[in-house]
């Protein structure tokens, strides 16, 4: 029944609404939610028309756009026969209006050590290194693989990219030698950027010496500019290798931004598929650049003395949207830091939020299950009277976890942004605008304008309000990915197929009587117990709801009688495995969301498997619930150690 229709269901009931505070709504540009009605409704009566003057507005054009949208389904082309440049936009741009000795980069070294860029800096830096890549031989359309820390030289690096028409493809500098190679092969790169080491917990990693053995493997790259950053003894091939500070010394401050079509390949991000094989999406100048500096102005209602900081790394989209092209197009003033959240000690972010007076914090549910479980003492240390917006994105936030951010880290006072995007949609798609809609927790709340959702079955119909079902989105929008690098078929096959004339986000989602969204997980997620389908967040937050869990993660395991029974992983945050605990548990959810949900079994472990971006594999979990000897591709997984834990645990 269910199983055909593809609706999920629904058992968790959240009552809790927080309206945004008269003060924080008063200073908002976006103040009320008939404000927000009015603006969303014009904008989705004419979405062409609502983008093309947004676009016309926000972004610098050396030559106006013909046409605002060219829709091949499922090929778009944004702003048609306009000339733009994101680095530009993003430094050029900022100086025009004044902003050359503002601080653009607050930068913080995991050691300590600190520098200050204001934006003529950062344009300075940006168009040196841009010449150094020209002097590379760097065309427009080149790929540049870019492997670094978090130091101000990645957005510098990014930025010269954007600056020629060369494309970047940034790599989390946690990934294997074996995963950059595949990268490098498939984008066919030219240059590789990377660093001597790069600090994490104290200790050195050589970048260098992965870079060595990615680049035996990756036959299409020439060059390789060396950042020296950790002192860490490196091999320097000749006629390969070069030292960044060396070729910047000799590297020209002059170098204008070239004038970009608007459909320029900004860059590519791979992302990890179901499938071993990387995936890259493919993001263009234009569209991108816009659907970033909006979203970043709107969602975190941005204004002039804010300091912004997203604790994301340049290696997934959030780092790329929200840390630099966001952010540096509408001229802000960001944070940004190398290392690790626990180094020295587990209060390393709040020591930088009350040194830097940060006022928007945007960081992932991952981080901040983490920060719950190191506990509160390290929280009531420092002094965060400075935040005014707390933002989430990555997952879904459990409602625990989301009172908790509200009130130890956000005081009470400060609204929560729940953000619901991907790496293909380029910017955030739904979230609460904190001045304007009041939030729910667990909840990413409402589209932004511009952003048409839909919740349909597998018919592509409409699900009725309150049922789960696939979560699309029913018309183009700017910052959406403009394909698969390499792989028109898969990008079709994926996304745009199994609902026609919609781009499908593989998440399931239903949507309240209010009109507030609520993601239910990954559409391959889902459990089916009995017929009924359960969403694994879901089970999850009732979980996390009781005070010994700290995180969990619920998957299906085949049951021959009812299809799928519920198996939980669990890790604590006080007490001991017991059996007590272990009934207790099973007890809490019941009475929580009810006898349906409850878990068969509850696996205590000391940690879960994660991807580098702090995801649950619940793909993995799936594998070890069920017995399986041999689990899936784990070439994403954060630390293998815990796939060798879980069993250990499992069998203590
Ligand atoms: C998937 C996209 C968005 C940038 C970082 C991750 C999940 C993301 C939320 C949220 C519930 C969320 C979805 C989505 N997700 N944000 N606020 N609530 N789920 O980008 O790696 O491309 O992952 O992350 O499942 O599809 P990504």
């Amino acid at each position: 029944m269910s199983e055909q229709t593809g609706h999920v269901d629904t058992v968790m009931v959240e009552q809790r609404i927080f309206p945004p505070s008269q003060s924080f709504a008063s200073r908002a540009s976006i103040k009320s939610l008939s404000e927000y009605q009015q603006l969303y409704d014009a904008a989705a009566a004419d979405l062409e028309g609502y983008w093309a003057a947004e676009a016309r507005q926000h972004l610098h054009w050396f030559e106006p756009f013909q046409k605002t949208l060219q829709w091949d389904e499922p090929f778009a082309q944004w702003f048609v026969g306009g000339k733009t440049n994101a680095s530009y936009n993003c430094l050029d741009a900022q100086i025009a209006a004044g902003r050359g000795d503002q601080v653009a980069i607050l930068w913080e070294g995991e050691p300590g050590d600190t520098r200050t860029l204001t934006y003529r800096d950062l344009h300075c830096e940006v168009c040196k290194f841009a010449n150094v890549l020209k002097s590379l031989g760097v065309q427009p359309g080149d790929v540049v693989s870019i492997y670094m820390p978090m130091t101000p030289e990645l957005p510098v690096a990014m930025l010269a990219c954007a600056r020629i028409g060369a494309v970047h493809s940034v790599i989390f500098a946690g990934f294997s030698a074996e995963a950059v190679a595949d990268r490098n092969n498939d984008a066919k790169a030219k240059i590789q950027l990377t660093s001597d080491g790069l600090y994490r917990r104290g200790k050195v990693l050589p970048l260098k010496d992965t870079i060595d053995e990615a680049l035996a493997k990756s036959s299409t790259v020439e060059k390789c500019v060396v950042l020296k950053r950790a002192g860490n003894a490196v091999q320097m091939k000749n006629g390969r290798d070069i030292w960044w500070h060396e070729a910047m010394a000799q590297a020209s401050t002059d170098c204008p931004a070239t004038p970009l079509d608007s459909e320029t390949p900004l860059f590519i991000l791979y992302t990890s598929g179901s499938t071993g094989k990387p995936k890259g999406i493919r993001h263009t100048t234009a569209g991108y650049n816009l659907y970033a500096k909006r979203t970043f102005q709107m969602v975190f209602d941005h204004q002039d003395d804010d300091i912004f900081w997203c604790t994301a790394d340049c290696g997934w989209i959030t780092g790329h949207s929200y840390v630099v092209y966001g952010p540096l197009s509408a001229g802000a003033k960001i944070l940004m830091y190398e290392g690790a959240p626990n180094w020295p000690e587990e209060d390393r972010f709040w020591a930088l939020i009350e040194k830097y007076r940060v006022t928007i914090l945007y960081t992932a549910p991952t981080a901040i299950r983490a920060f719950i479980k190191w506990g509160d003492h390290h929280v009531d240390k420092h002094d965060l009277t400075s935040l005014r917006l707390l933002g989430s994105v990555g997952e879904g936030i459990n409602p625990e976890a989301w009172m908790w951010y509200y009130n130890k880290i956000g005081g009470g006072r400060c609204p929560i942004v729940d953000t619901w995007w991907q790496t293909e949609t380029g910017g955030i798609m739904m979230s609460p605008l904190p001045g304007a809609i009041a939030t729910k927790p667990g909840s990413c709340t409402k589209p932004l304008p511009g952003v048409r959702p839909r919740i349909v079955d597998e018919k592509g119909q409409d699900v009725p309000l309150g049922r789960g079902g696939m979560l699309c989105i029913d018309h183009p929008w700017p910052g959406m990915l403009r394909g698969i690098w390499g792989d028109d078929a898969r990008y079709k096959e994926q996304y745009w197929t199994k609902i026609p004339g919609m781009y499908l986000t593989g998440d399931n989602a239903r949507c309240d009587t209010d009109g507030y969204f609520w993601i239910m997980g990954r559409i391959d997620d889902v459990i089916n117990v009995s017929g009924h389908r359960l969403s694994t967040i879901e089970v999850e937050s009732a979980l996390v709801s009781h005070p010994s869990v700290a995180e969990a993660a619920a998957v299906g395991k085949p049951d021959e009688i009812r299809g799928q029974v519920l198996s939980v992983f669990v890790t604590l945050r006080s007490g001991q495995p017991s059996d007590e605990l272990r009934t207790a548990l099973k007890m809490h959810v019941r009475k929580e969301i009810g006898a349906l949900a409850q878990p068969d079994d509850i696996h205590f472990t000391s940690a879960l498997p994660k991807t580098r971006s702090g995801k649950i594999m619940r793909r993995l979990l799936r594998d070890i619930a069920s017995g399986k000897e041999q689990v899936g591709d784990t070439t994403t997984l954060e630390d293998y150690t815990v796939l060798a834990k879980l069993r250990s645990d499992d069998e203590s």
